[in-house]
């Protein structure tokens, strides 16, 4: 079983020192997502936060498809129904409340985008598995890490585990200061 050493769970309030007008100069939200994403498409934005990534995840589906935005803090989930009122986006986006053991999704999907989260849960091996159950066949798992807090020994080893669960390892897109994959599965 992976476990995550640090116990950390990034709180609401700390979001604000880089979920902000300027992070789009860094992380390009548009531009890290619109190869992976279809209208139509039914997604899951995992560790959601305030919904950074969420929104544009809604403008890519469009209005047939839908983004399943999760987090384990009412806060952050809070913050991603204001950000989604503000811009028309509610009916494309549905807010889920996850325990830090179970997602609790059912519904089969076609991508799931995991941003600088996975470091945080506590059982990795247990996270993973439920993520692949989750995705239809051919679905997508693009995870991406940040540096500062996974070494890449740490990041490999999120690599293997992908591995050993089924997925295929099928690319790492550049995103600044970062580490990702996009597995398969
Ligand atoms: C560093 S923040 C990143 C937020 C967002 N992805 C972004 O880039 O703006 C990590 C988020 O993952 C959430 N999180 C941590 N463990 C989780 C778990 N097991 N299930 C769902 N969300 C989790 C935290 O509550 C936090 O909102």
């Amino acid at each position: 079983m992976v476990q995550n050493e640090s116990n950390f769970t990034c709180p609401w309030w700390l979001l604000f020192t880089f979920d902000n007008p300027m992070r789009k100069l860094i992380h390009n939200p548009n531009r890290i997502l619109r190869p992976y994403v279809n209208a139509g498409n039914k997604v899951m934005d995992i560790g959601c936060g305030m919904g950074y990534f969420s929104l544009e995840l809604a403008r890519l589906v469009g209005p047939n498809g839908k983004v399943i935005a999760a987090d384990l803090q009412p806060e952050m989930l809070a913050g991603l129904e204001k950000r989604s009122n503000k811009a028309g986006l509610q009916s494309v986006i549905q807010p889920h409340l996850c325990t830090p053991k179970m997602i609790g999704v059912t519904e089969p999907l076609d991508m799931i985008f995991a941003f600088w989260m996975v470091h945080e849960v506590s059982d990795r091996t247990a996270f993973m598995q439920e993520l692949y159950s989750l995705l239809k066949p051919d679905g997508i798992l693009f995870i991406v890490e940040p540096i500062i807090h996974v070494t890449r020994k740490n990041f490999e080893t999120t690599l293997d585990l992908g591995c050993e669960i089924g997925f295929s390892e099928i690319s790492h897109p550049q995103v600044a200061i970062s580490r990702s994959v996009i597995f398969l599965k």
